[in-house]
Formats: C-alpha cells, sequence, structure tokens
C-alpha cells in the first residue's frame, strides 16, 4: 500500500477524515489535495473530539507527517490556530505547506458573502469560507496571493496593487477591505508570514522524494464527487476538483503514483447548501437520520439535508474516481428504522433507468425506483464486533450491505459504525 487516494463518493461529509485517521495509523503521512476551511474533519480519538477545518485528518496520530498542497486554499488565520492547537495536543507531528497553495483574504469572504445575498433564491448555499473568491484570483491569477508571497517579503507592492481592485469590486456591495484599514491588514499578513515561514517548502518535490523512497501515503480530499467544479451537480459544488484527479494537480504527483483509491460513502445520503437532492426525506425519518447522525455541518452547523442511500451515485462517482475499494460509514446510524429503503435507479417519465446525472435540469425529473429492506432493531457493540468481526452484524444489515456490494460490484473493504477510530471493520 505505497500510496492511498481518499475520495468522497457522494456530495461531502461522507466521513473520509474518519477513514482517513483509521488508514493513518498504517500511513503516517497525509497530504491533502483540495479546498479550504470550507471542509470540516471530525475525528474523535479516546472520546475526545478533534474538529479540523485544514488539516489532514490523520493529525492526531503519533508522529504524523501533515502536508497541505498547492491545490488547497488557506485562511492563514484559521491555518495558524489550527497549527497552535494540534501542536498543543500532538507535539511530535510535522506540517509541510506548499509555497503554491493560495490564500483566502478576509475581502474574499466578504465577496462570498455579498454575492450570495445579491443571488437571493438562485444562492449556492456556500460556507462563507471566501473559497469560490479565492479560487477566482486564482483563475483570474493577476490578483492572487500564494502563500510564496505571504512567507516572502514582497507583500507591499502586490497587495497595494490588488487592494485598488478589490475596493472597485467590494464597493458593489457597499463595503471595503479591512473597513479602510489597510495598516492592520497588512500587519496581520506580515506577522501570519512571520509564523508560516518554517512550514513552508515545495510539497511537490516533498511528495515525490517520499514516494521514491517508498513511504507509506495518503492523499486526502475534502468534499464530494457531486461537489466537484467539473464532475458535480453544477452550479451547486464547490471551487475545486475534489476527484481524484485533483490529487495529480493540487499535490503535483503523476496519476501513475496513485496505488489505491477508496470511495467513500454513507449508508444513506446527505448534502448541504442549495440543489437537486432526489432521495431527500423532508419527513420524521429524515428527522430521524439528523439527529441520530449528528448530521450538522462541522463548518457552519447548518442541518444536513438527508435522505436515503442513492445508490447510482456510487458507480458515477466509481467511473470518474476508478475505485479500487469502498469504504461504508454510519451504519450504525439506520439501526431501529423499520424498512430502509435504498435508491437503485430512477424513472424517468415512464422509463426506469439506472443512470444518475449531474445535470441538475435532468437531475430534478428524476423520480428515484426504490428497493425496502427490513431494518435491524439494535447494534452490537464494539467488544462485540471485535470479537466476530462483520459476522457480528445484525442480520439485515448484512443483507444491506451485501446488496450495496453486489450493486456496485467494487469490494467493501471497510465498515464504519461509530464515530471513534476503533468503531471500524476493515478487510
Ligand atoms: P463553498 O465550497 O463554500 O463555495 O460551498 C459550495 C457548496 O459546497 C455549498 O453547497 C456547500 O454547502 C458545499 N460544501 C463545501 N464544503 C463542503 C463540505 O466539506 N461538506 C459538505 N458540503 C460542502
Amino acid at each position: 500500500m505505497p500510496s492511498l487516494a481518499i475520495v468522497g463518493a457522494q456530495w461531502g461529509d461522507e466521513g473520509k477524515g474518519k477513514i482517513v485517521d483509521f488508514l493513518a495509523g498504517k500511513a503516517k503521512t497525509i497530504a491533502r489535495f483540495n479546498g479550504g476551511a470550507n471542509a470540516g474533519h471530525t475525528v474523535v480519538v479516546n472520546r475526545k473530539t478533534y474538529k479540523l477545518h485544514l488539516l489532514p485528518s490523520g493529525a492526531i496520530r503519533k508522529n504524523a507527517t501533515l502536508i497541505l498542497g498547492n491545490g488547497m486554499v488557506l485562511d492563514p488565520e484559521i491555518l495558524i490556530s489550527e497549527i497552535k492547537l494540534l501542536k498543543k495536543e500532538n507535539p511530535t507531528v510535522k506540517i509541510y505547506i506548499s509555497d503554491k497553495a493560495h490564500v483566502v483574504m478576509p475581502y474574499h469572504k466578504l465577496l462570498d458573502v455579498g454575492k450570495e445575498k445579491r443571488l437571493k433564491a438562485a444562492k449556492i448555499g456556500t460556507t462563507a469560507r471566501g473559497i469560490g473568491p479565492t479560487y477566482m484570483d486564482k483563475a483570474r491569477r493577476s490578483e492572487a496571493l500564494r502563500v510564496y508571497d505571504l512567507v516572502n517579503g514582497n507583500l507591499q507592492d502586490k497587495l497595494e496593487f490588488i487592494l485598488k481592485n478589490k475596493n472597485h469590486e467590494l464597493s458593489d456591495f457597499g463595503t471595503k477591505v479591512g473597513n479602510g484599514d489597510l495598516g492592520q491588514l497588512f500587519n496581520d499578513l506580515v506577522m501570519a508570514g512571520k509564523f508560516l515561514k518554517p512550514y513552508v517548502c515545495d510539497t511537490s518535490a516533498m511528495i515525490n522524494e517520499l514516494l521514491d523512497a517508498g513511504s507509506l501515503l495518503i492523499f486526502e480530499g475534502a468534499q464530494g464527487t457531486l461537489l466537484d467544479i467539473d464532475h458535480g451537480t453544477f452550479p451547486y459544488v464547490t471551487a475545486s476538483n475534489a476527484t481524484v484527479g485533483g490529487v495529480c494537480t493540487g499535490l503535483g504527483i503523476s496519476p501513475k503514483r496513485i496505488d489505491e483509491i477508496i470511495g467513500v460513502f454513507k449508508a444513506y445520503t446527505t448534502r448541504v447548501g442549495e440543489g437537486p437532492f432526489p432521495t431527500e426525506l423532508l419527513d420524521k425519518t429524515g428527522n430521524r437520520i439528523r439527529e441520530g447522525g449528528k448530521e450538522y455541518g462541522t463548518t457552519t452547523g447548518r442541518p444536513r439535508r438527508c435522505g436515503w442511500l442513492d445508490l447510482p451515485i456510487v458507480p458515477y462517482s466509481a467511473r470518474i474516481n476508478g475505485f479500487t475499494q469502498l469504504a461504508i460509514t454510519k451504519l450504525d446510524v439506520l439501526t431501529g428504522i423499520e424498512k430502509i429503503k435504498v435508491c437503485i435507479g430512477y424513472k424517468k417519465g415512464k422509463v426506469n433507468g439506472q443512470l444518475f446525472t449531474p445535470n441538475i435540469d435532468e437531475l430534478v425529473k428524476l423520480k428515484p425506483v426504490y428497493k425496502e429492506f427490513d431494518g435491524w432493531e439494535s447494534f452490537p457493540s464494539r467488544a462485540q464486533i471485535r470479537r466476530g468481526g462483520k459476522r457480528a452484524l445484525p442480520k439485515n444489515s448484512r443483507k444491506y450491505l451485501k446488496f450495496i456490494e453486489d450493486y456496485l460490484s467494487v469490494p467493501i473493504k471497510i465498515i464504519s459504525y461509530g464515530p471513534d477510530r476503533k468503531d471500524t471493520i476493515s478487510s
């Protein structure tokens, strides 16, 4: 297992953080390739909960090496507070940040909020973390700031040029950068640059050297396939490539260097923000899943929309990502639901078909076709599962898993049944 990519197969929040943390017991180097503080990973170790937005998920493992790749967008304030916290909790951790990653500035957050407000009903439902505007500046190039600029003291001229343009853009929303206090903004950035400088390097060179030396690496994705800017349910997507292609561009490695690609999906479906969601449950079962699965955004606290497992999404994601294995999470959350449904295809007019489409005009027209399963009343304890493995799981949950595995024809190698890293079965 020299290198593994971990990718979300649904609309994000699949529990990738938990799976990365579990696998980080073997591979101590974890490199994140996309997104920013829009993501949130919750990792529970020995009943202590850690919520991280920027640092990769194996962060709490002893001697972990964490790499933040060039495909990420980094908010210095959040990054610095996470580094400080982690250094306290895990003094053995090593952190490396790409000099090519882009910097999320306060005006990106103002623009994110302003644009969403103006869109009214057509809004995307972003996390308001400035992600879209930062990637827009990356594509626009002349108004972008990279980590290199922050740590190499060439900030003043660049910032003056950028701010003139940004103030022009912000005047549309009746506001200004830093409320006009540019001195404060400049000082904050200089201080951030000084703090971050020891962590900054050419992470692509580093990752390639580690792979050459035969080290085990995990490439960690944020969000999920259906939030990918190219392959997701556009425009209700994030601004980066959350699919496996993002590993190569976001870390600076060849596709040939990825050995295994694990698709992570939940035993049901959730999404946050706007956009079509064919299996959404707006009833008490949806509420029950939300409360049982603690389905509230780690970043924004927003209640997640919940629904039955929409199975055709997974082969769609597998087509884009080429999953070599799957991990299912939150199986325990379905405990106590008398009849569990799984969407196995869609009715379009009079025609039944299996194919999922990310095209939202088509997606809104799809009516799910369900298969119903008998539920299970209780779930075994961790000790029982440790003793009996998969066989200790309730019979009906095994039927549910078997059906999913047969439908997908990709092996489910990891089953997660609770937030703690110990609540995991792997084969
Ligand atoms: P943005 O990434 O903040 O621009 O948000 C764009 C869309 O992606 C919105 O629907 C967000 O709710 C969604 N989104 C962004 N990050 C995550 C995540 O980590 N989990 C789930 N949804 C996310």
